[in-house]
């Protein structure tokens, strides 16, 4: 799909690696909402590279784990942009609770992580694909997370909840074909973000130890596979996983 004129919905691209790839549709020729939650200001300055690479931005509050919010996130983006091509759902939530300490995930913090993790990211598909399905098609990207490959992440709810939002962009991919193509970028740690700085130290210590290529995964690399699905006409329902090379995640997609 041709990018140039592209309208794309972003999703946490006031974080880390939502403005890495709000930057880089933007420079591909897309014009960019961007949404936040608490952090407007990143989203701001998100929106301040868009428009830097020539394209519109919008910056757009949203919380996934409310449906008006979504409702009234995806009436904005229509309405100022008359649609929407692609919708990006790397919004996430983390909190850092080793796998053995199980009394600590208690029900309130797993419903959150999933709520955001995976109810949000199919919410928000539901709400896009008329618009993502019309004219000559869309595309969904969705930002999983090795930790969705294989048990080791910030905590049992959040390497569930982004398992599940693989499987999401498999069924998707079924849901939404011919119109639209679904795919999913999993990183591995991706240093100097604000979730990985919630991740056990064990953690992130195995991941660099893991990675084969003696570095992990980049924001840059995540930015540039999603161009490439966003690209791609006949890629669906696949994973590309950005960590640096970890055996334990190949082979996997
Ligand atoms: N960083 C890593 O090492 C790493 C590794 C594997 C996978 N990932 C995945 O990569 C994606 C981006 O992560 P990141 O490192 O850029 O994280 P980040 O800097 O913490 O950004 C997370 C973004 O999600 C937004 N968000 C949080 N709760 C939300 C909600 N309820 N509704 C809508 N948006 C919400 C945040 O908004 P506000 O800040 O405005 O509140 C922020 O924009 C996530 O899907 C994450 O799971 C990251």
């Amino acid at each position: 799909m041709e990018l140039e004129g592209r309208v794309a919905l972003v999703t946490g691209g006031s974080g880390d690696i939502g403005t890495a790839i709000s930057d880089a549709l933007a420079r591909a020729g897309c014009d960019v909402a961007v949404t936040f939650v608490g952090n407007e200001d990143g989203a701001k300055a998100t929106a301040g590279l868009v428009e830097a690479a020539g394209r519109a931005a919008l910056p757009l509050a949203l919380d996934q784990r409310v449906e008006s919010s979504i409702e009234d996130a995806v009436a904005a983006v229509v309405d100022r942009f008359g649609g929407c091509d692609v919708l990006v759902n790397n919004g996430a939530w983390n909190i850092g609770i080793p796998f053995p300490e199980l009394d600590r995930l208690d029900a309130e913090t797993w419903d959150r992580v999933l709520e955001t993790n995976l109810r949000g990211p199919y919410l928000l598909a539901r709400a896009l694909a008329p618009h993502l399905r019309a004219g000559d098609g869309g595309r969904v990207v969705n930002i999983a997370s090795v930790g969705g490959l294989m048990p080791g992440s910030s905590s049992i709810a959040y390497s569930c909840s982004k398992a599940g939002l693989i499987h999401l962009t498999h069924c998707l991919a079924v849901a939404l074909a011919p119109e639209v193509a679904v795919n999913c970028v999993a990183p591995g740690l991706v240093e100097g973000t604000r979730m990985a700085l919630r991740l056990p130290e064990a953690v992130a210590a195995g991941a660099r130890r893991q990675a084969v290529l003696g570095k992990v995964g980049s924001a840059e690399d995540v930015a540039d596979a999603t161009v490439l699905l966003c690209r791609a006409d006949t890629i669906t329902g696949q994973t590309i996983v950005v960590d640096g090379g970890m055996p334990g995640a190949m082979n996997f997609g």
